[in-house]
């Protein structure tokens, strides 16, 4: 029996403050940062780290690879390591860093998903955090018990530790390293409709048509596979799209965006454009015997673009340049893990040849498979973002990497129609926004299996509360639009889907939070008290930002903060309906809705309602974010964040403007004022900023 050698302990070559709260610890024999994906910029020192750090890895290298071993302070919690199945907590699991195609999530129990995060954030008793990036891209298990093992198949790695007051702080501190997410245009906020697929081109406007005449909000189409001439992608079918602009333009027309998919794969078909000019610009990943390497997807044999050289990001970007002019107004990045049909591994061998360039040394698949989808969707942004240069581009990717937040929103993949898979969603979000990315969210109702009436009703009424709220679904014969399970479950969905566009204002305001520092849109209940010991595992209901809790009408014995949380109703209708959410609103706030607008490009400013939630000592603060909801006016200034206070003075509240920032000027529009009370709910109106409600009845 051979024995095995054992790990050889490489001690710490340096260890450097990068940051505040913020240390990074190179193995020895490690000169200088080797190029990070995960990172935003190479880090600099700024001296000697802390005397007083505890948190420190161990690396020791084995014939496999590389072992880094961190001690878990005793009774911390664990959560990030992105978005793989199993619980919110994630002290106990093990999983596979290896971006995988996983259908219903079946292989490794999906332990094993389309994108990898090495990076795993914790909580102390006292409620101060702490988090670990283990800055390397090569396939690795991560195993998250009493000590966090980090086993990769590559060379040692910067290990970058945070150490913070807080989680909230943690992330920022995760944010500083990795990037944040651009602010997105205001319509990918709205609901969203895809199917696998919505063909030919009269159907697509026939569904968009349908969820205007039912008067169900929604804001974007989605056009999958099927829009393509036999899969090659950059192409129209001829037969059943055969005029995609004219599509586009009726769809605007409707107040829709559209969402067209692009594949990594292009069919090798010589004689077809896009697989000619790439062979002539050699862009193909190459196999180890250094042959154009070929595997099969949906259009058959097809050629990988080498993403890892600038020269192929470049070619794949322009290829954007007569795409967007379409009319298209985002892209999806699908099947990127890359995704390989027919062969057990379900993607390209380990020894495939990536050429790299600029600061990417070559290297094989083992060392570039979990940021080929990254390294792709950098491409497809940058393409869209010089093809319409005055546009705030948005990719959806299925696979990424840490730090990918920087490029693409994403959608946890090809989820099943069952409660098992609707309860998983939440936990996998929060714990991808607990990981650097704020926006995403599961297929709606489950892409694979029938959706029972009762099923997608409790999808959708939470659904609607997801960052990304899109419904879609695998290619078979149910629908799965909200009108296709009768009328009762329509008027769930109206009600559900009404409840996010009157909360648009309060969710843009998140989302710009999240562009600035981090900050996940949607977040932990623990977020609320981190201190608070029984918040710890929480996973049925989860924050909006800092003010509002969800509680799914399906959740058991949820464990909610303490304090003053208070109901609110947003949409005639949604009492009687036994689907709908809790929604609670923190004592404290005020979250400024608006009206019910049937997609984005309605004003439903007018007029803002400012729904007020006083603490204990009768005072509430909120803000509002503004802007032109597209383009880059607000680099320049053109937003506008107002700050509002609620003040009760005896039985009166006045609601005042605080303070403001940018140069959007105030628009002169009417403010509803709702102090939420354990009496009822008390109204105000005024024509600005400065608005009195009396508690003296209660309407
Ligand atoms: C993949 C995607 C799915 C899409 C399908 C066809 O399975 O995950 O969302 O509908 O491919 O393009």
């Amino acid at each position: 029996m051979a024995v095995k050698p054992p790990s050889e302990v490489i001690a710490i070559g340096r260890a450097e403050k990068i940051g505040d709260g913020i240390v990074a610890f190179l193995p020895q024999g490690m000169k200088a940062y080797p190029a990070s994906l995960a990172l935003l910029k190479p880090p600099v020192s700024q001296g000697s780290p802390p005397s007083d750090w505890a948190i420190r890895p161990q690396f020791a290298q084995r014939s496999t690879g590389t072992r880094v071993t961190v001690q878990v302070p005793e009774g911390a919690d664990l959560y990030g390591t992105g978005e793989v199945t199993g619980p919110l907590r994630r002290n106990g699991s093990k999983i596979t860093l290896w971006n995988t195609d996983n259908f219903e999530y079946a292989r490794e129990d999906g332990h094993q998903l389309y994108q990898s995060h090495p990076w795993v954030l914790g909580v102390r008793k006292d409620g101060s955090a702490f988090g670990v990036l283990f800055d390397s891209s090569w396939r690795a298990e991560l195993d998250t018990g009493q000590q966090i093992v980090f086993a990769s198949s590559g060379p040692p790695m910067p290990v970058i530790v945070i150490d913070r007051a807080s989680p909230q702080a943690v992330l920022q501190g995760l944010a500083e390293l990795t990037g944040r997410m651009p602010l997105p245009p205001r319509w990918a906020l709205g609901y969203q409709q895809s199917r696998w697929s919505y063909t030919p081109d009269t159907r697509v406007l026939e569904v968009a048509d349908e969820f205007r005449k039912r008067k169900i909000p929604v804001d974007v189409i989605w056009m999958d596979i099927d829009y393509m001439d036999g899969f090659r992608v950059f192409t129209f079918s001829p037969k059943d799209f055969p005029d995609p602009k004219r599509l586009n333009n009726a769809l605007h027309e409707r107040g829709f965006h559209s969402v067209w998919m692009i594949d990594p794969g292009v069919k090798f078909d010589p004689g077809y454009a896009v697989y000619d000019r790439g062979t002539a610009q050699d862009v193909w990943v190459k196999d180890a015997h250094g042959s154009e390497y070929h595997g099969e997807v949906w259009p058959g044999a097809v050629a990988y673009p080498d993403f890892t050289m600038p020269a192929t990001r470049h070619w794949w970007s322009a290829l954007y340049q007569g795409f967007m002019a379409q009319g298209v107004d985002g892209v999806w990045n699908d099947m990127n893990e890359p995704s390989v049909f027919k062969v057990l591994s379900m993607t390209m061998p380990d020894d495939n040849w990536h050429r790299g360039g600029g600061e990417l040394p070559p290297g094989p698949h083992l060392q570039y498979h979990n940021v080929y989808g990254m390294l792709m969707t950098r491409a497809t942004r940058e393409g869209i973002q010089t093809a319409l240069p005055d546009r705030r581009p948005f990719v959806l990717t299925r696979a990424n990497f840490l730090g990918g937040q920087r490029y693409a929103a994403t959608w946890t993949g090809d989820n099943a129609s069952t409660w098992n898979h609707l309860k998983m969603s939440i936990p996998m979000s929060i714990n991808l926004g607990l990981s650097g990315q704020p926006f995403s969210g599961p297929d709606i109702g489950g892409f694979s299996g029938e959706a029972t009436p009762d099923l997608w009703a409790n999808w959708i009424a939470v659904g609607a509360f997801y960052p990304f709220s899109r419904g879609h679904t695998i290619k078979a014969p149910q629908q799965k639009e909200p009108w296709a399970f009768g009328p009762a479950v329509e008027n769930t969905a109206r009600i559900a889907i009404e409840r996010r566009y009157r909360l648009l204002p309060y969710l843009y305001t998140l989302f710009h939070d999240a562009s600035m520092d981090g900050t996940p849109v949607m977040q932990p209940v623990f977020f609320a008290d981190p201190r608070d010991p029984r918040l710890r595992s929480e996973e049925q209901a989860f924050l909006l930002g800092r003010d509002l809790l969800v509680v799914p009408a399906w959740a058991h014995q949820p464990a909610l903060p303490k304090g003053i949380w208070r109901k609110v109703s947003l949409i005639d209708g949604e009492a009687g309906d036994p689907y709908q959410a809790t929604l609670k609103l923190r004592g404290g706030a005020i979250v400024p809705l608006g009206r019910v607008v049937q997609n984005t490009n309605e004003e439903s400013l007018d007029p803002l309602t400012l729904l007020v939630c006083l603490d204990a000592h009768g005072e509430a603060q909120g803000r509002l974010y503004e802007d032109a909801g597209e383009g880059y006016g607000y680099r320049q200034g053109n937003y506008r964040l107002t700050r509002y206070r609620a003040q009760q003075q005896g039985d009166t509240v006045r609601v005042s403007i605080i303070g403001s920032e940018g140069k959007r000027t105030h628009p002169a529009r009417d403010i509803v004022v709702q102090v939420i009370t354990d009496d009822g709910v008390f109204s105000g109106k005024g024509a600005d900023s400065r608005v009195s409600v009396s508690l003296r009845n209660p309407h």
